[in-house]
């Protein structure tokens, strides 16, 4: 039985309180965590936005916020949460910000106090300045950036230099949510906690890995962000490359934050590098045109740009919405083994999957009849699980017949608890000081030099933009950049 551990009673600033993160999954994971009893009456949770809102206001937002997923969730229990939740009017970009009215809603008795950026990056910058005079960048304080941390190496660089000019790189916590997955986690374990895998982990008798992220979703109401980012910049530099980096790493020597932050940007560093001539016959980028959701019509990209940004600009936009990648690390475990990274929005549906494709057997032994090779799909969502494909014989007369047959490792068959979001898991780390599933400055920055050179190339070269259909698996040509290599996309079949 799952039994919470106790985190000391902390306080929390939640900059851009009324956004989308703050009402999605900030403030259902702080109650969630409520629920469990991890935060006591003395928490105090303060919205810090623009927005012309009161205290009533904010709660009202609030609760509508936590009452908004699947769960279950007792409203009896909202009184005693809502008592915790604060709002501030605040432009931190404003000189004429009110710091001091934020201190006064403090406890100030030297407990940890969190101050989550969940704004536009551009503003953290300023924002750890307004702390920093106001002289709330204490011992106690633990600074959130969430992603993307700026927009290519330079930008990082900048907030990295000015955020770390206020408080110390150990008490900034960088997030990528993909690490407070459930499943992500996992993957540790799987690899390290089994002597089955790690004899085979290797060039010697892995053939490739694949990294599927698809979503079907499209930019729900985030165009203006994501038409600046697109899928390498928004995925790929987070959520993929961490995913990269636990499938490959060494194990670390213990699960102390640097040592597992240490091996993560060894695997970055072994990126290879794109090149003008590499760059096309090892990516493809597309944008998706109208087509289906199921039942329902979807409108193409540049159509559902038309409802947020300026008309003008949106008929030329080359955001792409899908990539596929064909990388390779360049150390002695993984040498000439390919990795192949694939993210979209408005995919056929929303999955997961690591797929960790082995060698055929030395020798044909059992000529005449077919068989694969072993495969490990670990399902990061839904259906949250590993598989792992045998070859069996096919019981019965007629020959000898081989079949692949997976054995199933299902999380929902073998535990019947509730998976925690993502969030509920990194803020209570937060609470406790842990690092581990946060990234390091060098790491951002190992991510985002590897995927400015990406960028670059792309923009040099005369690379194409594919469509893809809304609703279906991407652009053919991702399914050619397997074929060239005589492989195929994995494909789960979920809905
Ligand atoms: C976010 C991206 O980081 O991750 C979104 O900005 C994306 O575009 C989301 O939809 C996916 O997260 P999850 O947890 O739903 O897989």
């Amino acid at each position: 039985m799952a039994e919470f551990i106790p985190v000391e009673p902390f306080d929390i600033v939640i900059f851009g309180g009324t956004g989308d993160l703050s009402r999605r999954k900030l403030l259902p994971a702080l109650f969630h965590r409520f629920l469990d009893g991890q935060l006591d009456h003395t928490n105090k949770i303060i919205g810090a936005a623009r927005t012309n809102f009161d205290r009533k206001a904010f709660v009202k937002m609030a609760k509508k916020a936590c009452f908004a997923t699947p769960d279950e969730i007792p409203e009896s229990k909202w009184a005693e949460f809502a008592a915790l939740l604060d709002y501030i009017i605040m432009d931190a970009t404003d000189k004429t910000a009110n710091w001091n009215g934020l201190k006064t809603r403090l406890n100030q008795d030297g407990r940890p106090v969190i101050y989550y950026m969940a704004t536009t990056p551009h503003i953290y910058v300023q924002t750890c300045q307004g702390l920093g005079k106001a002289g709330l960048n204490t011992p106690n304080a633990r600074l959130v950036l969430e992603k993307p941390i700026g927009t290519d190496l330079t930008s990082a660089r900048l907030i990295n230099d000015g955020v770390g000019a206020v408080f110390p790189e150990n008490s900034i916590f960088r997030i990528d949510h993909y690490l407070g997955k459930e499943t992500v986690q996992n993957l540790m374990v799987l690899r390290f906690a089994n002597t089955l895998f790690e004899p085979l982990w290797s060039h010697h008798y892995i053939d490739h890995v694949q990294i599927t992220v698809a979503e079907n979703i499209g930019v729900e109401g985030r165009a203006g962000y994501y038409d600046r980012s697109g899928a390498v910049r928004d995925m790929v530099q987070n959520h993929l490359l961490q995913l990269l980096c636990l499938t490959a790493m060494e194990p670390p020597n213990s699960l102390i934050a640097d040592e597992v932050r240490t091996e993560k940007i060894k695997v970055l560093k072994a990126l290879k590098a794109f090149a003008p001539g590499t760059v096309k016959s090892n990516t493809v980028r597309a944008q998706y045109s109208a087509g289906m959701d199921g039942e329902i019509p979807v409108r193409a990209y540049l159509d559902t740009l038309l409802d947020t940004t300026n008309a003008d600009d949106t008929k030329s936009s080359r955001t792409e919405t899908f990539v596929a990648i064909k990388t390779e690390i360049k150390n002695w475990r993984w040498a000439g083994v390919p990795f192949y990274l694939r993210t979209g929005k408005r995919m056929a549906s929303r999955h997961s999957e690591i797929v960790i494709q082995f060698k055929p057997t030395p020798h044909p032994l059992f000529e005449g009849a077919y068989s694969e090779a072993n495969r490990l799909v670990i399902r990061l969502q839904p259906d949250e699980g590993v598989k792992l494909y045998m070859q069996i014989k096919e019981p019965g007369p007629g020959g000898l017949r081989i079949k692949s047959l997976p054995l199933n490792l299902s999380y929902a068959e073998n535990f019947s608890v509730r998976y925690p979001d993502a969030y509920e898991r990194l803020l209570m780390d937060i609470v406790r000081g842990n690092l581990a599933l946060f990234m390091r400055r060098d790491e951002v920055e190992a991510a985002w030099t590897w995927v400015d050179n990406l960028l670059a190339n792309w923009e040099d070269s005369d690379q194409a933009m594919e469509t893809y259909a809304a609703g279906t698996q991407g652009p053919v040509q991702s399914a050619m950049l397997m074929d060239r290599d005589g492989r195929t996309w994995w494909e789960s079949n979920y809905k």
